[in-house]
């Protein structure tokens, strides 16, 4: 039998994004006004943010994509043996491609089809990386879901009844707050069936020198990809933001485990925004706070499970123990059971 087309095989579900749009606007100006200024990191990832996310993996000193890599490389046929057969696999983001593709390749291997639900606000990523596959793997289906998490995983769970396999990768969970991310997960456990896994990819904390050199890179890869913010400000919402007169600085605040990232002003300025109609003053220094990337602990990985609700089924290390995978289920008594 001919295979089906890339067409047949991809579809795209697209949700109300403009609210999304919106909110850059309401976000900057919000936290332009605020002491310390912030930006928060989910703007990070315009089309060209991505690809300097992109960049950022490949790089020597990022050892996160290398190390978790390493670990899907090494594991997948064993995870995937933890799971059931026709499973829908779900991706949160989509730009994890190498890794995700792992996942795909032994799950074809251990079963006939796969059904891959990448979620991303990112349209444009999302039909690139969804053609690179589809060509790559016949009897891979793909349904693109442009949405922020939440909606996106609400839209699978309205239109498919097979258990799912949530991959979110990268250590992305690293870039929420404490409080978000369990949060965060309590509501997506409660969209989940008992028969329904989560593959989470964490950063464990390590030295101050190997987690600093990864977020100060000798290209400045890391620092392009931060101001990179203010210049889609600039593109965005009228911006007037000379982004020479800024600096990217990343340093490793031990007592909270995490990388914190800041564009520091190099002179005393004022910005004009024109989508805001106002001015933002700048002290020479002072910093705008751009992310945090948290580092875990085993333990604060089993305090996370038990916060959420959910039960570690097994974990995978690379072999300097860098980074882990957990694989988690819903606590049979604690989720919803459909
Ligand atoms: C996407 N996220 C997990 C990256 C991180 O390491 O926190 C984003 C990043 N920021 C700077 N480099 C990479």
């Amino acid at each position: 039998m001919p295979s089906s087309s890339i067409q047949d095989r991809s579809t795209m579900i697209t949700t109300d994004l403009e609210i999304f749009a919106d909110s850059f606007a309401k976000d900057v100006d919000r936290g332009l006004r605020q002491t310390p200024k912030n930006i928060p990191c989910i703007y990070f990832y315009d089309y060209q943010g991505s690809l300097l996310f992109e960049k950022i993996c490949r790089l020597e000193e990022y050892y996160l994509t290398r190390a978790e890599t390493e670990i899907l490389k090494t594991f997948s046929e064993d995870i995937v043996s933890c799971l059931p057969t026709d499973l829908v696999l779900v991706e949160l983001g989509s730009g994890s491609c190498i890794k995700t593709q792992l996942i795909i390749e032994e799950l074809l291997n251990q079963h006939d089809k796969v059904t891959y639900s990448p979620i991303d606000i990112s349209k444009k990523m999302l039909k690139e990386s969804s053609i690179s596959l589809l060509e790559q793997y016949e009897d891979l289906e793909i349904i693109s879901i442009a949405a922020e998490y939440e909606e996106g995983l609400r839209q699978i769970d309205m239109r498919d009844e097979r258990p799912k396999l949530i991959l979110w990768l990268g250590s992305s969970i690293g870039n929420f707050e404490q409080q978000e991310a369990i949060r965060f997960l309590q509501n997506t456990v409660k969209t989940l069936s008992s028969q329904d896994y989560l593959l989470i990819g964490f950063d464990l904390i390590k030295e101050r020198r190997a987690l600093e050199q990864a977020y100060n890179d000798n290209q400045y890869v890391t620092a392009t990809f931060n101001l990179n913010l203010l210049s889609r400000i600039n593109r965005e919402l009228g911006g007037e933001f000379d982004p020479n007169t800024f600096r990217h600085k990343a340093v490793y605040n031990e007592e909270n485990s995490r990388i914190e990232m800041y564009l520091i002003s190099t002179c005393e300025q004022d910005v004009y925004i024109a989508d805001l109609d106002r001015s933002y003053h700048f002290k020479k220094n002072e910093r705008i706070h751009t992310e945090n990337s948290h580092k875990f602990s085993l333990q604060a990985i089993d305090q996370l499970a038990d916060e959420v609700g959910m039960e570690i089924i097994k974990q995978w290390f690379d072999t300097k123990r860098y980074f882990n995978v957990t694989l988690f289920q819903p606590h049979k008594e604690k989720s919803l059971l459909k």
